[in-house]
């Protein structure tokens, strides 16, 4: 049997997703648990060519497997309108089958996202990417106010999950506030993810 891990599932277009993607996992790892780190293909319309089922570069694309075999889950997108990215909500759609079975009832998960401007979405994004996760009997969990970032922050980071504002260039590096939070929710999710694993013997 694998040793328990954090699925950190993500859609990125232009990096700043995946970029908090790997500072969530740093956090996963500092609390103790292996972060997976898997990515889903763009989606296209019927018409339009089909990727290689391996991607050119960065994290494999997810599997329902990696999903079914997690001990908790970090989802995270990029705003779209307010929304989480199309190809997120593909995958997302397509796991029924873990539904039926009640895979994921019971293990923590969380969110995060990025966007192109401060006030463009971010908490309504993370609050409804937690919902489907809901639907699964998911644990929704956020990040605390014992956070100090999440006070000083002038970026992103919200109690919903956590959050960048990448700016309308996208290239708004992480600040360090933003780091932080990805950080701690990381962290917060291995450590609770962990404790429910020990509780289940
Ligand atoms: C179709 C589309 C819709 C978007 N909607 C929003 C939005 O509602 N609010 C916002 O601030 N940014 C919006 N953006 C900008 C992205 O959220 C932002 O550039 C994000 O940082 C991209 O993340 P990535 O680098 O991981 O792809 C949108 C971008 C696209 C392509």
């Amino acid at each position: 049997m694998s040793l328990p891990y954090i699925l950190v599932l993500y859609y990125s277009r232009h990096g700043a997703t995946a970029e908090m993607a790997r500072q969530i996992a740093r956090g996963v790892e500092q609390g103790g648990l292996e972060a997976r780190l898997r990515t889903v293909p763009a989606v296209s319309t019927e018409c339009e060519a089909v990727a290689p089922d391996i991607p050119a570069e960065g994290a494999l694309y997810a599997s329902l497997d990696d999903l079914k075999g997690c001990a908790g889950l970090a989802l995270g997108s990029p705003t779209r309108f307010g929304n989480m990215a199309a190809p997120l909500k593909y995958f997302l759609d397509g796991t029924s089958s873990l539904w039926l079975t009640g895979e994921l009832v019971g293990k923590p998960a969380a969110v995060f996202t990025s966007t192109a401007s401060l006030h463009g979405g971010q908490e309504t994004t993370l609050l409804s990417m937690l919902l489907p996760l809901l639907h699964h009997g998911m644990l929704a969990m956020g990040i605390p106010y014992s956070e100090p970032a999440l006070l000083e922050t002038r970026g992103g980071g919200t109690p919903y999950g956590a959050s960048h504002h990448a700016g309308a260039d996208g290239k708004r590096p992480l600040d360090e506030q933003e780091i932080a939070l990805c950080r701690a929710l990381g962290q917060r999710l291995a450590q609770t993810a962990a404790l429910l694993e020990k509780g289940r013997g």
